[in-house]
């Protein structure tokens, strides 16, 4: 039995979810693991078993992925018009929003973030997020070419955009709505059919909106729900012949594996992988906007952001002010469970993030790092990382190197800004990066120079279902959101006609 958790303000809906013991979602039915496991998934300010969940397999996987083949090849999503596709993916955004605090609470207790940030975060933007992609459904296109060697009116030449088939998506536990919202949108406005595995650290809210597609009326087997761990589940979806596509965030590491399981079938691949991103501090800049903006670039969602502004590069003169304002700030950081109105910051998301950060901590000590606020843990029950900012660190330094997924930022002063581009670009990573300054020219200047997927000048962690994202070098292979995402989702044909 999982352990009763209940507090005054928690919405009943919830209580009873987590009570019950949670299946996979395979052809529109919730069915237990072939194997008959579970799995548990933990409430990380406490430590305690939150609810126990199907452990899917390889059988599961393999019944989820048939489904969806056969969902895509002849069921009534085959023959649905876009319009009606829209209609759906419209619907699914509603219901969200009619439950929203039920799926704040749920993604709180699972995952650990404040319920105060899932309630103006994560819902309004998976919300949105469905909104926009119904919007999509309607608009995927092919064009019309005139041929470059062919006289005129030799053929009627055209492209179409086909959906690409049955798509199977892994993502993480640091948004778990919001990243089964990325996911599932575009393949859906495209057509495809899906199989989803979320994280098993945090896979409550995407079993309950495999409830609301239900809800919604998308026909059985269009999207599948196979909880379940990530060497056993997640890699057989990765290897398996009958998927099409393959969509992946989380670490750098599994996206490399993800990568090598896909070569059999030649799935095609899209990945959203880890970042070690810079955020640069010129002296010109506002520092009233750019300290609180550095300090939310590294501790929103508790620096488990795969965009958090994890390097901190203050121009000289200034760095003595950035750096005491953001520990300031840190201070202020009030780190409780999420459910407790108070809380800025909760825990990290499981024991082993929590062992993963403070062994980054103890390497950075080790190396001659100097924390000016926080640098250890917060207490004993829980997950709780105090918010961290470390000084006398250089780019040799693990720390600097690595992505440390966690409420920790390095801050190293520059002096001469014709340099700091290449400093900043000194990383196998390239996902985002912030750049401060009141000087236009420069802004622009060191945004045009920047290796990496999404630039945010005298802002950061900006995020718009209409703005792709996604990663160079290391962070990646394509781009989420945007009209771009859907063309991981399409086929594009080409057709000549002799006239
Ligand atoms: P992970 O990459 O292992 O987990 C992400 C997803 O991949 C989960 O659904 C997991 O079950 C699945 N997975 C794991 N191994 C797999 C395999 N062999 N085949 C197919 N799927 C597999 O990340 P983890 O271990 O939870 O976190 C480790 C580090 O990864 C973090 O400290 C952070 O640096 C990075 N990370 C980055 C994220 C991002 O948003 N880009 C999100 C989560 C983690
Ligand atoms: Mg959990």
């Amino acid at each position: 039995m999982a352990t009763a958790v209940s507090t005054p303000s928690m919405d009943p809906a919830v209580s009873t979810f987590v009570a019950r013991k949670q299946k996979a979602l395979i052809n529109g039915k919730w069915v237990e693991a072939a194997t008959g496991k579970t799995f548990p998934t933990y409430n990380p300010a406490t430590g305690e078993v939150l609810a126990h969940v199907a452990e899917g397999d390889r059988e599961d996987i393999d019944r989820a992925v048939r489904a969806a083949r056969a969902a895509f090849e002849s069921g009534p999503w085959a023959k649905m018009s876009p319009a009606a596709r829209a209609r759906l993916i419209w619907k699914l955004g509603d219901l969200l929003e009619k439950h929203q605090e039920e799926f704040a609470q749920l993604e709180s207790l699972d995952n650990g973030k404040p319920l105060a940030i899932a309630r103006v975060a994560d819902l309004p933007l998976s919300i949105e997020h469905f909104r926009y992609y119904a919007g999509w459904a309607t608009k995927i296109e092919g064009n019309t070419i005139p041929l470059a060697l062919a006289p005129p009116n030799k053929y009627h030449a055209y492209t179409v955009r086909e959906p690409i088939g049955v798509a199977g998506q892994i993502i993480p536990w640091n948004f778990p709505l919001l990243m089964a919202a990325w996911k599932l949108g575009p393949a859906l406005a495209a057509g495809c059919t899906v199989v989803l595995k979320p994280a098993e650290q945090t896979p409550l809210t995407a079993l309950r909106l495999g409830e609301l597609i239900q809800e919604a009326g998308f026909p059985d087997g269009v999207v599948n729900i196979v909880p379940g761990y990530g060497e056993t589940a997640g890699a057989a979806l990765a290897a398996h012949d009958g998927v099409d596509k393959v969509a992946f965030t989380g670490s750098t590491e599994v996206g490399k594996l993800i990568l090598k399981a896909a070569a059999g079938n030649l799935k095609k691949v899209s990945l959203e992988l880890g970042g070690k991103s810079p955020n640069v501090v010129y002296d010109d800049a506002d520092l009233d906007r750019a300290i609180p903006g550095a300090a939310s670039a590294i501790f929103f969602n508790h620096g488990q952001c795969c965009c958090a502004g994890s390097r901190l590069y203050v121009e000289k003169k200034s760095f003595d002010k950035v750096v005491d304002g953001v520990a300031q700030q840190a201070a202020k950081i009030r780190v409780r469970p999420g459910f407790d109105p108070e809380s800025d910051m909760g825990p990290l998301v499981s024991e082993e993030q929590l062992n993963r950060v403070c062994g980054y901590l103890e390497s950075g000590f080790r190396d001659g790092a100097k924390a000016v606020t926080g640098g250890k843990r917060e207490g004993e029950r829980g997950y709780f990382v105090k918010p961290t900012v470390l000084v006398n660190t250089n780019e040799r330094m693990k720390i600097v190197q690595e992505e440390i997924f966690g409420p920790v930022v390095t801050a190293i002063p520059f002096s001469d800004p014709g340099e700091i581009v290449t400093r900043a670009n000194e990383t196998v990573y390239g996902l985002a990066a912030g750049i401060w300054t009141r000087d236009i020219k420069k802004a622009h200047a060191t945004a045009n120079q920047i290796k990496a997927g999404t630039v945010w000048i005298n802002c950061y962690n900006v995020f718009d279902p209409t703005m792709p994202f996604g990663g160079y070098k290391q962070s990646g292979w394509g781009r989420e959101m945007g009209h771009e995402v859907l063309e991981h989702y399409t086929e594009v044909k080409s057709v000549f006609s002799a006239l």
